[in-house]
């Protein structure tokens, strides 16, 4: 495969408003062709963008001008030419071509502009990833991931990576993903960074970390992924209080970033903005867990006293609000062995879930952590979780153990929520589902 250098500056097509009376070179993918006459059309995509480039037999050496007969969906090429605008053309930009070399010509394409079904998509996901659609959620996603790094850098939080591999559980014992670690025995995929984030926060004082999260979780859900990326917060003399102000105020710098920076890619999309708008009009609802039963049950939804809500009841109650919800106080019986008691009522947990509206649900988990020593080992005990691998995690409370607190964000839940995705399997550029490891 030859990669001719042509002459002129490349551009990009994104960039060619910079360059109109000029020559560049284009190089890219064939998205669309057509013939008309002695004129032959050809829509090139790029990464950027989309340009249209326009081949006159006559204006181009006449081998170039043959060459495009041999081009089908998705060939690669190189093109030379002088810019023009042309408002009718996608994009707003045309190109004069005067050169054009294929770089290589592509076996008939798998994915045609006629509907296919998400599991024919899925399989094609190596090359589905270019269809303007996917793109346009993958550079959606490219601003949340940065503006989550520039929020806790604006915040003086430091970036802590904590391992992937690790000796215990975080989140329960029943979605782990297992792996044999060398002769050590087993070990286990992270479920979350936070006990390794906690220990940090200990450290420097106000951490967070972004990386990949497992979960072997047996749930087909639109919410739910194999593997997922997690932005995590935690900082020590934190309390519930400032918990949950910490992750408004996220939520609320990332649905800004997003509105301002990515409106054209909502738009083809087809995501209405007006209940992203809405989101920053006021201040987000918080409602304990006893008050949000009380919701339910008036919207015929009943839940016992101690049960976690599931994701039935969480789309209920993020579609009672335009803004969104932050459920706090659950019973410690239905959520993790970490969670600080509440001093008002031991038997809830200082804790709280962010619930995006419209019917997404929960987007952020997090709370306060338990703090003095004999109350977390009693905690481990009635959760039945062994000892010895957190003997470090318990170390925290020995040595100048003060409360602290954090959450954790799923970037793919917020993401389907921002982009108005049904599914999460379309936010993450390879999904892992339960039922799906390829491509
Ligand atoms: O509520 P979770 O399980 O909280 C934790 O892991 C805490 N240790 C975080 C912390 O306090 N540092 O998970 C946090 C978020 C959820 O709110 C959700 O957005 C996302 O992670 N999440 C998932 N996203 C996709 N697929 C799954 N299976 C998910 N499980 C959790
Ligand atoms: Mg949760």
């Amino acid at each position: 495969m030859k990669l001719e250098t042509l002459y002129s500056p490349v551009a990009d097509i994104a960039a060619l408003s910079q360059y109109v009376g000029q020559i560049v070179t284009l190089r890219g993918w064939v998205h669309h062709l057509r013939s008309s006459g002695k004129v032959r059309f050809l829509v090139l995509r790029d990464g950027t963008g989309l340009a249209q480039a326009v081949l006159v037999k006559g204006s181009l050496p006449e081998e170039d001008f043959q060459e495009f007969d041999r081009l089908t969906l998705e060939s690669s090429l190189i093109l030379e030419g002088k810019v023009k605008a042309e408002p009718r053309a996608p994009g707003g930009y045309e190109l004069e071509v005067s050169c054009l070399r294929p770089v290589q010509i592509a076996q008939e394409y798998p994915i045609s502009p006629k509907e296919h079904g998400v599991g024919f998509l899925m399989d094609w996901r190596h090359l589905w990833l270019r269809s303007p659609r996917q793109q346009a959620i993958l550079r959606v996603r490219d601003e949340v991931c940065r503006a989550c790094r520039d929020f806790f850098q604006a915040r003086g939080f430091i970036l802590v990576d904590t391992p992937i591999l690790t000796p215990t559980s975080c989140e329960g014992t029943t979605s782990l993903f297992s792996t044999e670690y060398l002769d050590k025995g087993k070990a286990y995929l992270s479920q979350s960074g936070q006990l390794y984030l906690e220990a940090a926060a200990l450290a420097l004082g106000r951490v967070y970390c972004f990386g990949p999260t497992f979960r072997a979780e047996k749930s087909k859900t639109r919410r739910h992924l194999t593997e997922f990326w997690m932005v995590e917060a935690e900082a020590a003399f934190f309390t519930l209080e400032e918990v949950m102000g910490l992750a408004e105020d996220l939520v609320r710098f990332v649905v800004t970033r997003v509105v301002e920076n990515q409106e054209a890619r909502l738009r083809l999309l087809g995501r209405d903005t007006e209940p992203l708008q809405e989101v920053l009009a006021g201040p987000f609802i918080r409602l304990s867990y006893s008050e949000a039963l009380v919701r339910l049950e008036a919207a015929g939804k009943e839940v016992p006293w101690g049960e976690d809500l599931g994701g039935d009841e969480e789309t209920a109650l993020s579609q009672m609000f335009t803004r969104p919800v932050l459920v706090h106080r659950y019973p410690r019986e239905a959520k993790a062995f970490y969670m600080e008691p509440d001093p008002a009522d031991p038997r809830l947990a200082l804790c709280v879930d962010l619930l995006a509206p419209e019917g997404y649900g929960e987007i952020v988990g997090g709370s306060q952590r338990i703090a003095d020593l004999d109350t977390l080992v009693a905690s481990l005990e009635a959760n039945h979780l062994p000892r010895e691998p957190l003997e470090w995690y318990l170390d925290l409370r020995r040595y100048g153990s003060v409360p602290h607190g954090g959450f954790g964000l799923g970037i793919e839940r917020l993401l389907a929520w921002l982009c108005g995705l049904h599914h999460v399997r379309e936010t993450i550029p390879f999904p892992r589902l339960i039922d799906r490891i390829y491509p």
